[in-house]
């Protein structure tokens, strides 16, 4: 039997655990929500209550901290940040309000993001979640084999200057965001097809976020097929809605799915904080 009780959320992804306290919990009990984690590929676990130091350790059971490129971190605690608007911020883009995985553009993206619900609005503000590995799944035999061996390139540096699509006036301020970083301003190469292992499937990795063309394509050549995906990967059937209780603390699975941040609750205050944990250089699937 779980240490905690779980209930699916979406039809083929997402689940709900309550009845943990993962400040307490025991080793089998951390091993079994990593397990959860693995399978659902985005889990929230209800009522929790963490300092980010206790979110910090929490996050280490599933693998090394990460520190991210570009985003300012909490003070005194660099592999944490706020993802912060405040209320008196109206028509401004807010932090990762495109479909993306994160970091994607990095040679070992981190696998595991987590966000805890601190302050939230009193409607709005949800994250979208979309499964790719069962878009992949859906797609004719005639396009998988097609995408299976391609290789497309993602980069940091066209963050927000293509997708700024939710603001008029600028970014909102709680998010502070550098430009020039050496790790990050390049276009790096990842399989289109990436290999699920804890599942053992193949998962769509791209977004229109972070990719910018296919490898050795022009962006205009490549756009008909990447515009092809994105929307694919959008359609209703794959994706779920995270709508936030307070206490929430949320774990999504970089190399399975994509996430946005819906930014539709102008004149409230809306406040969780971030970590990242374990990084995997994206591969195919064995042959
Ligand atoms: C993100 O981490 O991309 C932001 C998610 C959110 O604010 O809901």
């Amino acid at each position: 039997m779980e240490p905690f009780d779980i209930r699916p959320l979406g039809s083929s992804f997402g689940a709900e655990i309550t009845g943990i306290d993962v400040r307490t919990m025991d080793d089998p009990a951390a091993a079994a929500l990593h397990a959860a984690i693995d399978a659902h590929r985005v889990v929230v676990i209800r009522g929790q209550s963490l300092s980010p130091e206790a979110q910090k350790r929490f996050s280490r059971r599933l693998g090394p901290l990460v520190t991210l490129p570009y985003v300012k971190p909490l003070d005194g605690h660099p592999e944490v940040i706020a993802v912060l608007k405040e209320a008196d911020e109206v028509k401004v883009s807010t932090f990762g309000s495109w479909w993306h995985a994160d970091f994607s553009y990095l040679e070992e993206p981190p696998v595991y993001s987590i966000l805890h619900a601190l302050e939230l609005p009193p409607k709005g503000g949800d994250t979208l979640f979309a499964d790719l590995c069962t878009a992949y799944d859906a797609l004719s035999s005639g396009m998988r084999r097609m995408l299976d061996p391609l290789q497309v390139m993602h980069s940091g540096f066209v963050y927000g200057t293509r997708t700024a699509v939710d603001g008029e006036r600028g970014r909102a301020r709680g998010v502070v965001i550098s430009r020039g970083n050496a790790d990050a301003d390049v276009e790096r190469a990842h399989p289109l097809v990436r290999f699920h292992a804890p599942t053992g499937r193949k998962a769509l990795f791209a977004s229109p976020t972070y990719t910018t063309r296919l490898a050795d394509m022009t962006a205009e050549e490549s756009r008909p097929l990447l515009e092809f995906l994105y929307g694919h990967m959008a359609r209703p059937e794959y994706t779920l809605r995270q709508r936030w209780q307070p206490g929430d603390l949320l774990v999504w699975d970089n190399r399975a799915v994509n996430h946005l941040a819906v930014n539709d609750y102008d004149g409230y205050r809306r406040l969780l904080h971030r970590t990242t944990a374990g990084r995997e250089r994206p591969a195919a699937a064995p042959t």
